[in-house]
């Protein structure tokens, strides 16, 4: 199995992973699973198109130090044994499905479940554990991975076309496009990109300390099996409240387990793009931004990792990220007063995030 290169800061060092990285392609074609490297100035990401998955974002701090700002691992069995979905673009539906099931024109639908009772992320195998295709790249611009899921797949219905692009946009800007279309049969479809942010470096401890802000008013409450129960409930004034920025660890000890919730996103303008979080660290002087037309965020702040063994050796502790899944609502399938997440033949799901990193 091919190892992941891990990051190092040296520009030296940099060059031969480059160089490393055109290795892995090659010896893996056989497989079809490569390395994809987009460089602009001292901003430079990698993917795999095993998942679709980022696998590192290297960021100048405010001294011009660079650090690998993502959660990840350093080789590929890492990354086909996870159950963390570090970096990876899930589907066909992201997050959770109640009972793994669903109703959808007369037809009971039976997925498997791989979370409980429910189905989490897409099922046992989802777009997250496939090997996409590399449609097209160009290191000075962008990577674009295809995947066609076939009728039946994990248990939900009709063939679906499914794409992702990456690309840079200016100096310090990455857009994700997300698309997908159903071939044959409509299907519900919620895609999702599960990158885990440390702005201090990927093995510099917990989040605790990074500051938020995130543009919502409303979330969509769980069961303790992290269900919604169909509520929507206002968050001002509670531990859930970031519409003014403040540290993630600040009323944190107030919930039972961490921040795992949808977040509402309020409509601020007329824009196409809404805005949806701000965050901030305050030693590297690292500030991430985020746009995208989806409905919700889901903000996890890794609550689940224990000793999670990591990129060059780094340890990943409960808190060590933290996750902005923009996408629909968990569960939609069984809410009908949340958005749908139907896609019919002839339509087109389009999903657009764009990150904004500054120093
Ligand atoms: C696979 O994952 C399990 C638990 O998630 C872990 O205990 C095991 O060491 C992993 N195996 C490899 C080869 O990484
Ligand atoms: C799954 O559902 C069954 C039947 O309702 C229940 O007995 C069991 O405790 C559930 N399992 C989990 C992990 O929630
Ligand atoms: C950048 O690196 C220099 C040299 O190691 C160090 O003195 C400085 O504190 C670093 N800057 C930050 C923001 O960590």
């Amino acid at each position: 199995m091919a190892a992941v290169k891990a990051m190092s800061f040296a520009p030296l060092f940099l060059l031969s992973l480059l160089l490393a990285a055109h290795n892995v392609v090659v010896s893996e074609a056989r497989k079809g699973v490569g390395i994809y490297v987009l460089r602009r100035g001292d901003l430079t990401l990698q993917f795999t198109n095993y998942g679709a998955t980022m696998l590192s974002v290297i960021l100048p701090d405010k001294d011009g130090n660079l650090s690998d700002v993502i959660l990840g691992y350093d080789t590929f069995a890492g990354y086909k044994n996870d159950t963390t979905y570090f970096g990876a673009l899930v589907g066909r539906v992201a997050n959770r499905i109640g009972k793994a099931q669903f109703t959808l024109n007369g037809v009971r639908y039976k997925l498997p479940a791989n979370d409980g009772n429910n189905t989490l992320h897409g099922g046992l195998v989802g777009f997250s554990d496939v090997i996409w295709d590399v449609q097209s790249y160009n290191t000075e611009s962008h990577v674009t991975f295809t995947y066609k899921s076939f009728d039946g797949e994990q248990g939900f219905p009709g063939d679906l076309w499914v794409s992702v692009k990456y690309m840079l946009i200016g100096r310090n800007k990455l857009g994700v496009k997300m698309e997908s279309k159903p071939l044959n049969k409509p299907t519900p479809v919620n895609l999702a990109l599960h990158t885990y942010w440390n702005l201090r470096g990927h093995n510099s401890g917990d989040i605790l300390s990074h500051k938020i802000q995130l543009f919502a008013s409303k979330i969509t409450p769980v069961n303790d099996k992290l269900i919604p129960t169909g509520e929507i409930k206002d968050i001002r004034g509670t531990p859930f409240d970031f519409l003014q920025s403040r540290p993630i660890g600040s009323q944190i000890n107030e919930l039972p387990n961490g921040y795992d919730i949808n977040y509402i996103l309020d409509k601020t303008s007329n824009a196409h793009l809404k805005r949806v979080a701000v965050v901030k660290e305050s030693v590297s002087g690292r500030k991430l931004e985020l746009w995208s037309n989806q409905p919700g965020v889901q903000f996890y702040t890794s609550n689940m990792l224990k000793n999670e063994k990591g990129k060059g050796g780094a340890i990943y502790k409960k808190y060590a990220g933290l996750c902005l899944e923009t996408q629909g609502f968990p569960d939609s399938v069984n809410h009908p007063n949340f958005p749908s997440q139907i896609v019919n033949p002839g339509e087109t799901y389009k999903h657009i995030m764009l990150y904004r990193f500054t120093a």
